[in-house]
């Protein structure tokens, strides 16, 4: 489907296991960069395990393996010299509820800069500016940087979450259910991010609304019990599955 200088990520015959619990099955599938790719499937097929796959915050779990191969820009993420924490500053993550932590707006963007290095403030007020710009927060909240990040609203801490990723200066940005815990309005929003954000870099987004990974995404990867059951551009997925049980799915009488 792509050449491959237009994949940014690429998982060949990937298997994983927690314990017991074979959770993902001879995964082979590719993420094209500066696109949207959606995940979509019922709970427990294992969207989020594949996303944390990507940047290998598995490895934080216990008793997990890990076999067949991850690539990003056709390196191996898994290779034993691969730096962690560098790969997790290419790959940013945004969760399924805003997490702004209980400092100031400045404080919540600049914190991640600081992280990857960017410590005196000459250098982090451009930082801290571009990040809330490409989220489309600055004109909303440049005139109170100092004031908690708690008071802003729900979809707005979800903006800065994902200007906290921007901040460290990501090339993909994985998003789990990011607008589960957001009022209609606000999802809107984060989509219509999505869309300026895909111009700068690879997203890939987990969602349970067919409605989002419809609207939002140009191409979708359907799952069931570990496996992927179809794999395409959005469009073709939902209005011409060629697996029955995506149809079913996509249509509402699956999962
Ligand atoms: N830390 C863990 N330890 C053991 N089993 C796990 C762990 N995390 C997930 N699983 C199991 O792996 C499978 C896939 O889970 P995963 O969370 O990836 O699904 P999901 O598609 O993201 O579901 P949801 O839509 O509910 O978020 C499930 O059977 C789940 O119970
Ligand atoms: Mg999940």
């Amino acid at each position: 489907m792509f050449s491959n200088k237009d994949i940014k990520i690429d998982i060949k015959n990937l298997d994983l296991y927690y314990g017991p619990v074979h959770a993902l099955k001879g995964i082979t599938v590719s993420f094209p960069r500066n696109a949207i790719t959606a995940l979509i499937g019922p709970s427990g097929c294992g969207k989020s395990t594949l996303l944390r796959c990507l940047n290998r915050m598995n490895d934080l779990i216990e008793n997990v393996k890990i076999e067949g191969m991850v690539t990003l820009d056709g390196e191996d993420i898994y290779a034993p010299d691969v730096d962690v924490t560098h790969l997790r500053k290419r790959i940013g993550m945004v969760f399924q509820r805003p997490v702004a932590f209980p400092l100031s707006i400045y404080e919540n963007v600049a914190c991640a800069a600081r992280v990857h290095g960017v410590n005196d403030k000459r250098s982090l007020d451009p930082i801290v500016e571009e990040s809330l710009r490409r989220v489309g927060l600055w004109d909303e909240v440049k005139d109170r940087l100092g004031s908690s990040a708690l008071n802003l609203s729900l979809g707005q801490q979800q903006q800065l979450c994902i200007a906290r990723v921007i901040a460290t200066g990501p090339e993909v940005i994985l998003l789990d259910e990011p607008c589960s815990a957001l009022d209609p309005a606000s999802t809107l929003r984060i989509e219509d991010l999505m869309r300026e954000l895909e111009k700068r870099y690879t997203v890939i987004i987990v969602t349970h609304s067919m409605q989002q990974a419809a609207r939002a995404s140009d191409y979708t990867i359907f799952m069931l019990s570990g496996e992927i059951i179809e794999y395409g551009i959005t469009d073709d997925v939902f209005t011409s599955p060629r697996d029955s049980r995506t149809e079913s799915y996509v249509t509402g009488r699956l999962g």
